[in-house]
């Protein structure tokens, strides 16, 4: 199968192969996502297929405003319309119970709930509605490597197995939406995925927000069946360094007396310091944890094409966004701190 790119004018071409039971990878403000009629049970398993996803992790259903949602489930708490108003569209998956035989088992994992986000793309609104559907949306990437944040990581991963991608370059938050449950008995939400919105942005609008444990303490179980799996891992070994110069300069010294070939995922100042010291390097720009998460995907897959034996990453402050970028490096660093 050739893989086509489509640009923002060809958006009907691309909903009708959707429509066909076609899988088109879309852009959103986090990551691209693989494109599925939710309702279609055939293009749905397609997605696990060419993904090499395990069949027990449900999928989110894309959807271009909450009366769409309305359709497929149960009841939702009152406060659900306040996190409409304040976050949709925007990276923020809820997650809600869902009527019985209204979606096929294979997008929830055989769940009594689901999973709903509207993105922030304008394309993207676009394309979901000229198809008239809802739209299943994993990160378009082979399972277990880094997600794609533009459209030629989609493409070096996909490519031959799925019809389309449409084109909107480069994704602007980096790291998936949060994922919140509004299913738990106490009625309070629970983060079971961190992202941009942050619990400090949904105090704004909710009393109360609890935190899945496992985000917590590595020994719980997760909710959300995908963080569990191995994730965002690059072939090249990953060392998260936490610290000034001075700790750079000791993880280089280590990885040349190794003889290993070095990558470094670090700020500008940091890159310009050790530019000389080492092999190959990728700069977010200023020190910001806002920009480490914009980058972090694109500067894992980046150095991992390059010949190096391991990558050192920038540690951040666990606040705010840092939350979300690390809770994505440990996974690909397999926690393993230098
Ligand atoms: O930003 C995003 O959310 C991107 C873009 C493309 O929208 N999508 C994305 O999808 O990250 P995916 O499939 O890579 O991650 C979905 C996460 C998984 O951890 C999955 O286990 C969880 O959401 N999830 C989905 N349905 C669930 C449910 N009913 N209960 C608990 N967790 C669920
Ligand atoms: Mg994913």
């Amino acid at each position: 199968m050739k893989t086509q790119i489509f640009t923002k004018e060809h958006i009907a071409e691309a909903a009708a192969l959707l429509k066909k039971g076609e899988l088109i990878a879309f852009p959103t403000e986090t990551v691209y996502g693989l494109g599925a009629n939710a309702l279609d049970e055939k293009a749905v398993s397609k997605v696990y297929q060419v993904k090499g996803r395990p069949s027990d992790n449900p999928l989110i259903v894309h959807v271009d405003s909450f009366d769409q949602v309305k359709q497929y489930i149960s009841t939702y708490p009152e406060f659900t319309e306040k996190l409409i108003e304040a976050f949709w569209p925007g990276p923020l998956t809820l997650i809600f119970p869902i009527k019985s035989n209204v979606l096929p088992a294979v997008v929830t994992g055989g769940l009594s709930t689901a999973a709903f986000r509207m993105p922030k793309n304008q394309t993207t609104l676009t394309f979901i509605q000229e198809t008239g559907l809802p739209m299943v949306g994993p990160s378009a990437n082979t399972s277990g490597k880094p997600s794609p944040t533009t459209a030629a990581h989609v493409y070096h991963d996909l490519q031959g197995k799925i019809a389309g991608i449409l084109d909107d370059g480069a994704t602007e938050i980096g790291v998936e939406s949060t994922v919140l449950d509004l299913t738990d008995e106490d009625g309070v939400p629970v983060i079971l995925r961190p992202g941009a919105i942050t619990v400090e942005d949904l105090l704004k609008v909710v009393p109360e927000v609890k935190v899945d444990k496992h985000l917590l303490t590595e020994s719980e179980a997760p909710k959300a069946p995908g963080m569990k799996y191995t994730h965002y891992s690059p072939d090249t070994p990953v060392f998260i360094i936490d610290g000034e110069k001075e700790r750079w300069q000791k993880a280089i010294q280590w990885a040349k007396s190794e003889h290993k070939r070095i990558g470094i995922f670090a700020d500008e100042l940091l890159v310009s310091e050790f530019r000389q010291e080492v092999n190959e390097v990728f700069s977010f720009g200023e020190k910001q944890a806002k920009n480490a998460a914009k980058y972090l995907f694109a500067g894992l897959r980046s150095l991992d094409e390059k010949d190096v034996d391991v990558i050192f990453a920038q540690a951040f402050l666990e606040k705010e966004i840092g939350t979300a970028y690390m809770n994505r490096l440990k996974k690909a660093a397999g926690q393993k701190y230098f």
